[in-house]
Order: structure tokens, then sequence, then C-alpha cells
């Protein structure tokens, strides 16, 4: 069976090269090329690849199916819209074509599976995806089913305190991410609501019917990836059986994992998972629910929900290629 030639911006990047890795133990695509900026021209061996890294100028576009964009945002706008006009179609890691940044002209579909069949579906047909974000994937799949029941109080604080590992700032240098400065260490950061990614949950929550406030603090963790998430929710009413409620929500799809104890980030490392648990929190006036979730920053939370897209957008299995 033929495969179908992909193309990956940004290769040399953190998500590039997990995408790279990913790709080539896939059944259906094969890579075909992988940009870099200033590694470009370097090789590597990704997975059981040898990848040598060609210029974003210097790549064929209509000779692929479909293009990954790993780049940084504000620098993948306009390749996006390079392979869009060569008839390539795409999927855009970065945050540019999100929902929330300003750019909802150019049409692309918020790949975030989960959201439901008619989002799905969307992402079949879809030339331009814009991948979610890792925070936004581990917080919005925690929360859409409750503000979809209309069960988070009008006008409440949705409190979400997220610790994501030192991989979620990508591999170009920075003194903060030195290893003598993360080791043994734990804070916050993008205090007061400022983070980037808040424009793309509370745009993706407002579309919903969501009526509540996120308060949204990010946290460094010395860990090289994964994203552990604990969200405070005040309710209309206390939920019986809130696994339960998760469960049916999530009922038929498979990279969701509802579970009864704490999901911990070695349960979701190398998976293309979000793995969610969620309980009533005692002694408080206003019924208040705390979920929490689980995911890899670089594969759910970016390459594997990625090809997970792909793999709508070209009718294969969604699963296929995907670590479960
Ligand atoms: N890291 C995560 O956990 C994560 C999760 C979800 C989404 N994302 C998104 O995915 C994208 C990539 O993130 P990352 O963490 O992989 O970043 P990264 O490690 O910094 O990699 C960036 C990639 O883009 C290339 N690049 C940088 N500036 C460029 C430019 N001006 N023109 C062309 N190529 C350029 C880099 O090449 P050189 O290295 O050769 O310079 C590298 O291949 C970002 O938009 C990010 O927001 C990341």
């Amino acid at each position: 069976m033929n495969k179908i030639p992909v193309g990956v911006l940004g290769a040399s990047g953190y998500a590039g090269r997990e995408l790279c890795a990913l790709i080539g133990q896939h059944p259906r695509f094969s890579l075909s090329f992988a940009t870099a900026n200033e590694q470009r021209g370097q090789s590597m061996r990704v997975a059981r690849q040898q990848i040598t890294y060609a210029a974003n100028d210097d790549v064929s576009f209509d000779r692929v199916g479909v293009v990954f964009s790993a780049l940084p945002h504000g620098a993948s706008l306009p390749w996006v819209e390079r392979a869009q006009a060569a008839g390539s179609r795409v999927v855009d890691l970065s945050s540019d074509l999100r929902p929330g940044n300003g750019q909802e002209a150019i049409g692309a579909v918020y790949g975030m599976p989960e959201l439901g069949t008619s989002t799905r579906s969307a992402i079949r047909s879809a030339t331009v995806v814009a991948n979610p974000g890792c925070y936004p994937t581990s917080i919005l799949l925690a929360l859409a089913p409750l503000v979809r029941a209309r069960l988070v109080i009008a006008g409440g604080a949705i409190v979400v305190n997220a610790s994501s590992g030192v991989s979620g700032a990508g591999n170009s240098p920075k003194r903060e991410l030195l290893f003598a400065e993360v080791a043994d260490d734990y804070r916050a950061y993008a205090v007061g609501n400022v983070h980037r990614h808040l424009k793309e949950m509370t745009a993706t929550l407002t579309a919903l019917g969501g009526d509540a406030d996120l308060i949204f603090t990010p946290h460094l963790l010395p860990v090289p990836r994964g994203i552990l998430s604990t969200i405070t929710v005040p309710l209309i009413a206390p939920l019986e059986d809130p696994v339960a409620f998760f469960r049916e929500a999530y009922a038929n799809e498979p990279f969701i994992e509802v579970v009864d104890e704490q999901p911990m980030l070695r349960d979701v490392l190398r998976r293309n998972v979000v793995r969610l648990t969620a309980a009533m929190i005692a002694g408080t006036r206003i019924p208040t629910l705390l979920v929490t979730s689980a995911l890899d920053n670089l594969v759910k939370g970016a390459a594997g929900q990625a090809l997970q897209n792909a793999n709508l957008m070209f009718a294969l299995d969604e699963c296929a290629g995907l670590p479960p």
C-alpha cells in the first residue's frame, strides 16, 4: 500500500522531533521532508530514521499530502499559508491559528476531536487544522463536559493550577531553563492570567456556552515532559458520582482515560492520552469539583494529537500509528 508523503516544518524542535519519530512508525504516512532553521543541514537520528534538516525555503510543498508546522508561534502562519497555496493540507502545532488568536478569517478548524461529533467531522474535511496547545488540551478536556451540561456556576471562577515539564518551553537555549536553574526547584510563572494559552481556552469555553472566569496559573516542573493540571470548578449542584459523569461523557473516546485514582505523569508519558479523574471537595459552601488531568505535552499535547488529526483528515483509523 502506498504511503502518503508528509513534511514537518520545525522538525529539529521538541514537538517536531516527536512528530518525526511517530511518523517513522506510522503505517500510512512517510516522512518526505523535515526542516530546521539554525540546525538546517545537520543530520540527526530520530527513532530509527536518519534525518537531514532542510531549510524551509528548499522544500516542495506540492509533493506532500500534509504539512505539519512545528514552528514557533508568529513564525508559523506565513508557512501555513505557503503550504496551503501549494495545495497541501496543514496541521499547525503553533498557536497562530487557534481560537482567540485573531486569525479566525483563515478558517482553520480547531483540532480537538474529543470536543464532539461536529468537531470530528469538521476536522475530517478541513484543509487547515489548528492543533491545540498542551495546557489547553489538559484543561479543556477536563472542563468541556461540565460546561456543555451547564453545570458550572455562571460568573464563577474556575481555578487551574497546571505544572509542565521543561520541554514545554522548546529547545532553544534559555538561561532560566538551564539544568542548574530548574533542578530541585518548582515555581509558578505567567502569574496573573497573562499566559498565551488563556485566550485559546476562554474562546473555546465561550464557544461551548461557558460563562465562568478562568484563573490559570502555570508552574514549571523540573522534569523533561508531562503536564498535571488540578482544576477547581464551582458547580450549580453537587455531582453524585463525578467519575461516572466523565466516564459517560467520554465513553467512546480511545484517547481519554477516566480513572478512579489520581492520574500521575508516569501513567501518560509517551502516550497519546489524557488521563483524568474528578471528586467533590468536602467542606465548601458552594458545591465544588476538583478535576485532575495528566498528559504528555509532546504527545497528546502536541505531536500525537497532530497525527490523530491527520488520521481523521485522511479518513484513516484515528488511532493509526499512535502510542495507546
Ligand atoms: N514543546 C511543547 O510541549 C509544545 C506543545 C504544544 C505545542 N507546541 C508548539 O509547537 C511549536 C514548536 O514548539 P517546540 O517546543 O518544538 O519549539 P522548539 O523546540 O523551539 O523548535 C522550534 C523549531 O522551529 C525552528 N525555527 C525556529 N525559528 C524559526 C524561524 N524563524 N523560521 C524557521 N524555522 C524556525 C527551529 O529550528 P532550529 O532549532 O534549527 O533553529 C525548530 O526546528 C510551537 O509553536 C509551540 O508553541 C509545543
